[in-house]
């Protein structure tokens, strides 16, 4: 469409207003992303070659509105997991509603007190983090007695992948950020907001 940058907001999956619609801004301003400090938490390593194309075009990562839930492809999705389990470790695995949803890591926190989820933040290479809220990767199951990660591979849920990509961030994960693409710079911008 020639614009040099296009931006949007996306509205939390939690609809409460059905009428709502996001806003696609075509040709806005460049937002500077902001960062702040976050608790040290266990910094997870994604293999290099997932983050790049390859010289045929496939791989690497990229970031989509139409793809639901993040996909990691499984070598990158298990060092996730496995952390995740290790943090939530003393929550009841809910087997059952894994088998049923097709999402892994949901914990059973019927009769849980107080719930403490692990921190995600995706760490870019120019230095800029993405923490993102819990409610964009953890989702509350049936009667909220379950407690499910938001992030998929290969095998769970059904996907639509799109070609070749190894780590796709879907909406979900995009769930109250203004994002903005500057295409003629070839630059990511995005800050933390709620979506109107
Ligand atoms: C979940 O599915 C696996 C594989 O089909 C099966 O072995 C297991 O018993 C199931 N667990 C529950 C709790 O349904
Ligand atoms: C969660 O655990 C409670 C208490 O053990 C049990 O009654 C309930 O059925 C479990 N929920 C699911 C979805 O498995």
């Amino acid at each position: 469409m020639g614009f040099k940058k296009f931006s949007y907001c996306l509205l939390s999956h939690r609809f409460d207003d059905m009428t709502a619609s996001c806003n696609l801004v075509l040709a806005g301003i460049l937002l500077r992303a902001f960062t702040k400090n976050h608790r040290r938490g266990r910094r997870v390593k994604v293999p290099y070659r997932f983050l790049v194309l390859g010289s045929d075009g496939h791989g690497g990562t990229i970031i989509d509105s139409g793809t639901t839930f993040t996909f990691l492809e499984i070598e990158a999705f298990e060092v996730v997991a496995q952390e995740f389990e290790m943090q939530m470790a003393h929550y009841r695995r809910a087997a059952n509603v894994e088998n049923q949803s097709g999402l892994r890591l949901c914990f059973n926190i019927s009769g849980e007190k107080s719930l403490l989820l692990p921190e995600l933040v995706f760490h870019f290479k120019g230095g800029e983090k993405m923490a993102l809220p819990v409610a964009d990767y953890f989702s509350f199951l049936g009667d909220s007695s379950t407690v499910c990660m938001t992030l998929v591979t290969d095998g769970v849920v059904e996907l639509e992948i799109a070609v070749g990509s190894l780590i796709i961030l879907g909406n979900f994960q995009q769930q109250n950020f203004y994002l903005e693409y500057d295409l003629e710079n070839e630059r990511l911008g995005f800050r933390k907001q709620i979506c109107k």
